[in-house]
């Protein structure tokens, strides 16, 4: 049985880490835990111990184990473009958490890597396996709110608990990249021609002389005509908050619930409905479908959704709402291709 599942390698088993090693340990038939690599003292064996596997410190000595056939990668995101390329070199599959890259030459060459090496390569973006936007999507492709003319993207955090420790631009780069994705996967086709952002550190303002920007709002324009935003907050004191709407010439569909669940509670304070506080919650379903795809494009050699193009895509308009913070001033995206 186990040789018919298909050994992955996860590096970086923090907090996403952990979760995806669950999912391969024990939610996808397909799969198995086989290895895990973390520099950080005893994080490896922490999860190898639970779940199963040989623990590494040195990613490089997972990628050398022959029973690793794919690699999940949830280490921070300066490590990863040279991670997807040390994976295409080994000819593992590689699926890569987001951001796949920090520049755009770092995401040209990772993409390159894995085209040369013949080897799958997929992306975080999780919401494009979340049911809701993917049949967003279906109807947007099928003529059912007719041209797109507006689009919105949020994405609310529930807290920001150690400000000190974000680094900056995190807020464009891990956050709002997500939003950039699902603004481009429903707006299937459309290439985004320019970008104005304003943020602010309106929860931490202590932390903004240190780079710290905790909420945003960024104003695309595509190139079919469609004007979009995108707005983040760290910190949404209700709970974990996605939403994705598409407003056209023939109607409009959204997704996301800021409700958990279809229960509500009726007292004398009114209306009640819980919310979601952790994405690994909101999102359960999504991170496995995303998984439970890449192995499947890793046993099949099917190309998978969320590519790294998708990341290279998504990371161009990261570039432009940063620079257009810095330069205040709307932002072509040619200008931040390299030269
Ligand atoms: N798709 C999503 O919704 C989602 C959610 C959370 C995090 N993420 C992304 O996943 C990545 C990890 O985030 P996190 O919150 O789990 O971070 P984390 O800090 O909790 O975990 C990172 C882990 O990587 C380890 N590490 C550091 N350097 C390493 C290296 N060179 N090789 C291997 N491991 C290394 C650390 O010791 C730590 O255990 C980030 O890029 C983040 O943006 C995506």
């Amino acid at each position: 049985m186990d040789e018919e599942r298909i050994g992955v390698g996860l590096v970086g088993a923090g907090r996403i880490g952990s979760f995806h090693a669950h999912t391969l340990a024990q939610r996808l038939p397909g799969a198995r835990l086989a290895a895990v690599a973390d520099p950080a003292p005893g994080a490896a064996e922490r999860l190898t111990r639970a779940l199963s596997g040989r623990p590494y410190a040195d990613p490089k000595a997972l990628l050398d184990d022959p029973d690793v056939r794919a690699v999940v990668l949830t280490s921070p995101a300066a490590t990863h473009a040279a991670l997807v390329r040390d994976c295409a070199a080994a000819g593992k599959a590689v699926f890569c958490e987001k951001p796949m890259a920090l520049t755009l030459e770092d995401a040209d060459a990772a993409v390159a890597a894995a085209q040369q090496a013949g080897v799958p390569l997929q992306v975080g973006f999780n919401r494009r396996f979340a049911a809701d936007f993917a049949a967003a999507r279906e109807v947007v492709v099928s003529g059912g709110i007719g041209t797109p003319q507006l689009l919105r993207s949020v994405i609310r955090d529930p807290g920001l608990s150690d400000p000190g420790a974000v680094r900056p631009w995190t807020l464009f780069l891990e956050t709002l990249i997500h939003d950039f994705d699902a603004l481009l996967f429903l707006n299937p086709g459309a290439r985004p021609l320019e970008v104005y952002a304003v943020a602010d550190a309106l929860v931490a303002p202590a932390y903004k002389d240190a780079g710290l920007l905790d909420t945003a709002v960024v104003v695309l324009r595509f190139d079919n005509g469609a004007l979009a935003t995108a707005e983040a907050s760290f910190s949404a004191a209700y709970g974990y908050d996605i939403r994705g709407e598409v407003f056209g010439s023939a109607g409009m569909v959204s997704a996301g619930d800021q409700a958990a669940g279809s229960l509500r509670h009726w007292d004398a304070g009114g209306l009640h409905r819980p919310t979601v506080r952790r994405d690994v919650d909101l999102f359960a379903a999504a991170y496995t479908a995303e998984l439970a795809h890449f192995v499947d494009c890793v046993r099949t050699g099917a190309a998978p959704q969320a590519t790294g193009e998708d990341a290279r895509r998504a990371l161009a308009v990261a570039l432009a709402a940063i620079r257009s913070v810095q330069e205040r001033r709307p932002v072509r995206l040619e200008e931040v291709e390299p030269a």
